[in-house]
């Protein structure tokens, strides 16, 4: 019997992945009108009503800079909705796939980051991401945690469109060449999520997902585009949040406990291209 499952939000870019690639998979998706992160109470009384097999948080407040004037809303919807709606899973004997992110970490270690490296936030985001995987963890035994990065696709907002749209705009652009980092195509995390909702053995606890290869956002841009782009400096670009300056995930985990070797993410960039295009033509 295919499992039920049931799904934190709908438009954004893991979210419509999921729903694209669902399939013959019993899916009900949730858009915020209808189940609002930022009242966890009602979010895990939906889980406790409707008692499904499987849940799937795929929305998040993803707003990085925001946050740092948002703090008690990014922890509402980040850290005790999840936890929230995790107690509720563990009620009605529901595993739960919920998505975190290299955010967690500093950037400072000089080298990628494994699963039990320490973990130390410098922005709102990711101390609300953080305590969302704690929040999580400890409230149901059959939950998954993915730590992903730099999450891009053909929908949605992420920084392959931003580039598209300056570029295409012919504006002048200089991209930062000194944050590292494995992008994530949210097509390919989507699989994954997918894949482990429909193995007869899923395993839980944290594991990191990003495809394979580290870049700067500067090589990622010169990759979009195909041709050379202008450096500058995260000290270029006074923002609210602090980014870390290589989160690089090291996915040895995903490799040997769960059999997945993720592709280059050139070659999951060039599907992203590739599907802009249809929906251009
Ligand atoms: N984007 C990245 O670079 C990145 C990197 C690492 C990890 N992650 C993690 O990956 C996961 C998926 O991210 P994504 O890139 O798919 O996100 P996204 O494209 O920014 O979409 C966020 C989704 O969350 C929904 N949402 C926001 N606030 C909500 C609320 N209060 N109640 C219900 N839904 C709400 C949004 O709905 P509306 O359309 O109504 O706003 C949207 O569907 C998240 O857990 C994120 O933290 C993302």
């Amino acid at each position: 019997v295919s499992p039920r499952i049931l799904q934190f939000g709908v438009t954004g870019q893991l979210a419509s992945e999921l729903l694209r690639q669902k399939g013959d998979l019993d899916i009900a998706a949730l858009s915020r009108p209808e189940a609002d992160l930022a009242d966890p109470a009602a979010c895990a009384d939906v889980v406790r009503g409707t008692r499904p097999d499987v849940v799937i948080i795929a929305a998040a407040y993803t707003a990085v800079d925001q946050a740092e004037s948002e703090t008690d809303l990014a922890f509402r919807i980040n850290a005790e909705a999840p936890g929230a709606i995790a107690a509720a899973c563990t009620d009605v004997g529901a595993a739960l796939i919920h998505i975190s992110t290299d955010y967690v970490f500093d950037g400072d270690k000089g080298a990628p980051y494994a699963e039990d490296d320490a973990t130390n936030p410098i922005n709102v985001y990711g101390a609300s991401k953080l305590a969302g995987e704690a929040a999580v963890l400890a409230a149901c035994d059959r939950a998954l945690v993915i730590r992903a990065s730099w999450v891009v696709s053909a929908h949605g907002k992420n920084f392959v469109k931003t580039m598209l749209r300056i570029a295409s705009e012919s504006r002048p652009l200089k991209v930062v060449a000194d944050q590292f980092g494995r992008p994530t195509s949210a097509q390919d995390l989507a699989a994954f999520i997918l894949a482990q909702v429909r193995s007869p053995s899923p395993r839980f606890g944290l594991v990191h997902f990003a495809n394979a290869g580290e870049t700067s956002w500067h090589g990622f841009a010169e990759e979009i585009l195909g041709r050379p782009v202008d450096r500058s400096a995260t000290a270029d670009w006074p923002a609210p949040a602090k980014r870390p300056l290589r989160g690089t995930l090291d996915t040895t985990r995903l490799e040997t406990q769960f059999g997945v070797t993720p592709r280059p993410w050139q070659a999951a960039l060039a599907d992203i291209l590739h599907d802009l295009k249809e929906v251009q033509a």
